[in-house]
């Protein structure tokens, strides 16, 4: 730590000494600028990918749709407009990436580039894509035959994180000055009065001694308290107890991990515990099951709200009978102005039910929950909390993670650095870089005390959790008896046979021709071939009894989980409520998950051995933790074993017998 020099502050709260002022200011500089070059290598990359192509190209690309007929036009409950569009006749659209959530504009041939108005996906399949705007639409919307959906930039992130940046780098005194000081090792973080354990009661009974000790230390921290371990050690169970913790004590608690996948996860247990939550965010990017729990629908929701609607008919009402008297000739100015006096007078009273619900609604909104940057929003920054809980917290950057941090009293994280890390364009790394991120930083500076490691996993088979032990952990990971040995064939309803009997299986693709393809205008790969194999191992599994919703299938690339979705699903669309679907998505999208079953498809096959991001092992072993009872990888042994981790991998998957060839 930096030697201190002269105090240029009294109170002992703001005392820093002029090392302190310079390594805050070099470090917060440092962020700035490389959060700045991280913007404009994003920015090129839009550029080439988008931009510079010629909409055609862009469409082929699946990053546009082009001449797209407007079908229908109606409002969400809260009080966005949705827009569906398709091609004439119900054709099926091409293949397309423009995914729910993304920023899209829509535009009409002839537009300048300044009319067009920014939305958001909302719902898509093969036939229609609903994008999501702010009710109030330019007038030519409605008027055109055609219309153009083009991918656009997503700035609001970047500006997020610029503004938490600063006020951090700037806070003088307060919490957020404190937590940056800890984090940067200037200053010691403290513990405040202990919890009496014996009498404390926990909602979650399984908790073993390390989780509830994790429980009662980030009760007593005042300032930062740590929570990391391999994946299914219970980090968010023990973070879900402490939010319960703080709720039944009438504290505050903001909630935020950076992926919306994470942040749903986090929210459906808070439901299935029976805890009152609320989510922020844009409803495009929440899962549809749980949308009822977004602030905007609450609002809607609120008993006020059919006031609301009634004096919104009556004012229509009023307005109407008006204009009839006006056609009779018979309105007299008394009577202009009695009408125009009730007309006020209803209106008065909606703005002051708006009001009232508004504040309704976030007062009871003690847990709420937000990714990183929608933590940014100018309505939770209008607060702070008790508590703001960090969790997947090795994925996040830190400027990201300082959007959330700036609201706290107390900062608790959880997370595990073998996991996947920020996504991050700038080939920069190490220390110097965005992907140091805050979690390490804290795990570095932080003394025993305010950190737990906990390493008990609860979710895999042994055999499943084996490699991932000896490749990331040093072999220290158990797995607990109760799971240690678990089954397919012992759950309800599955047969026993050798394919619910066996818990790990790596299936190898080599030899068969199997043809990994570039999808045309992005850089993501698929396999035909290698998604029908998955499409019939998932088959076979749901023939045996285990059910659908109990399976995953996971790729890292985003063209091979579409293949997959078309093959198994063909066009439903996720996520209906009572329909028993599995579920495929990227590895991303797993992080935080677990599923009975997990199917990998690792996609990459050529001569070159050429492996792309599959070299990144972090994301691996997020894909290979994710499974309670049975994980089958297929992949290319001849491809993949370029790299000595799956060589491993291999090697392991036979010292088990769970190496077959396809
Ligand atoms: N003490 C416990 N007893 C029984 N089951 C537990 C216990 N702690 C956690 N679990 C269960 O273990 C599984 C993994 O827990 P959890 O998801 O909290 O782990 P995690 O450390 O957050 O994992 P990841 O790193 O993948 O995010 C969950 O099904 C959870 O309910
Ligand atoms: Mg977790």
């Amino acid at each position: 730590m930096a030697k201190r020099k002269s105090a240029v502050r009294v109170r002992d709260e703001d005392r820093y000494s002029i090392n302190d002022e310079e390594i805050i200011t070099r470090h917060f500089a440092n962020l700035i600028r490389l959060l700045k070059e991280e913007e404009a290598a994003e920015e090129k990359r839009f550029q080439t990918d988008i931009l510079d192509r010629k909409p055609e190209d862009r469409e082929k690309g699946g990053k546009a749709l082009l001449w797209l007929e407007l079908y229908s036009q109606h409002y969400t409950p809260a009080g966005q407009k949705l827009l569906s569009f398709g091609y004439s006749g119900g054709r099926w659209l091409p293949r397309y990436s423009l995914d729910v959530g993304d920023v899209v504009a829509l535009s009409a041939p002839g537009l300048a580039r300044e009319d067009r108005c920014r939305g958001t996906v909302y719902e898509k399949n093969r036939k229609e894509i609903v994008a999501a705007f702010q009710a109030r639409l330019p007038a030519w919307v409605g008027r055109e035959n055609t219309y153009h959906l083009n991918k656009e930039e997503n700035k609001t992130t970047y500006e997020r994180m610029q503004e938490a940046v600063r006020d951090a780098g700037h806070a003088r005194h307060g919490q957020v000055a404190r937590l940056r000081n800890i984090s940067l090792g200037l200053k010691k973080p403290d513990f405040g009065d202990p919890v009496d354990a014996k009498r404390l009661s926990f909602f979650d009974t399984r908790l073993n001694d390390s989780q509830k000790k994790a429980v009662i230390s980030a009760m007593e921290a005042k300032d930062v308290f740590l929570i990391h371990g391999p994946p299914g050690t219970g980090k968010t169970s023990v973070l879900l107890e402490m939010i319960r913790q703080a709720r039944h004590a009438g504290q505050s608690v903001l909630v935020s991990a950076p992926s919306n996948a994470a942040c749903d996860h986090l929210v459906n247990s808070l439901i299935e515990a029976g805890e009152p939550v609320t989510r922020f965010g844009n409803p495009a990017r929440i899962t549809e099951r749980l949308r009822k729990h977004t602030f905007s629908y609450k609002l809607v929701e609120n008993s006020l709200a059919r006031q609301i609607e009634k004096n919104e008919t009556e004012i229509e009402r009023l307005f109407k009978q008006n204009d009839r008297r006006r056609e009779r000739g018979a309105n007299s100015w008394d009577d202009e102005k009695a009408l125009r006096e009730q007309i006020h007078a209803l209106r008065d009273d909606n703005r002051a039910l708006k009001s009232e619900i508004f504040h309704q609604v976030w007062k009871e909104s003690d847990v709420v929950v937000a990714t990183h940057t929608v933590s940014g929003d100018p309505l939770i920054t209008s607060r702070t909390f008790d508590w703001v809980i960090l969790d997947e917290a090795g994925q996040a950057t830190e400027p990201a993670s300082w959007i959330p941090m700036r609201r706290a009293g107390k900062v608790i994280m959880a997370g595990d650095h073998c996991q996947l890390p920020p996504t991050v364009i700038s080939p920069k790394t190490g220390r110097e870089s965005l992907c140091y991120t805050l979690f390490e930083r804290f795990h570095d500076v932080l003394q025993a005390s305010f950190k737990i490691r906990l390493e008990v996993q609860y979710r895999m088979h042994e055999t499943i959790m084996g490699f991932s032990s000896r490749e990331f952990y040093e072999k220290k990971l158990t797995a607990h008896a109760q799971n240690r040995g678990h089954l397919l064939a012992d759950l309800k309803g599955v047969q026993a046979g050798e394919e619910t009997k066996t818990p790990f299986v790596f299936l190898d693709t080599a030899g068969l021709g199997f043809e990994e393809k570039e999808e045309e205008g992005t850089s993501s790969r698929f396999n035909e071939e290698e998604a029908r194999l998955v499409a019939r191992l998932y088959a076979d599994l749901v023939k045996a009894g285990v059910r659908p919703s109990q399976i995953g299938i996971i790729s890292p690339y985003k063209a091979q989980v579409k293949c997959l979705h078309q093959l198994i699903l063909g066009n439903i669309s996720e996520d209906v409520e009572g329909q028993e679907i599995p579920e495929i998505d990227s590895v991303d999208a797993f992080q935080g998950r677990e599923k009975e079953a997990i199917l990998v498809a690792l996609v990459r096959s050529n001569l070159k051995g050429d492996i792309g991001f599959l070299s990144d092992t972090r994301r691996m072993n997020v894909a290979l933790t994710r499974a309670k009872r049975q994980l089958i990888v297929v992949g290319d042994s001849a491809t993949i074993s370029i790299l000595p981790f799956y060589k491993d991998f291999i090697r392991y998957a036979e010292t088990v017998q769970a190496y077959r060839s396809a």
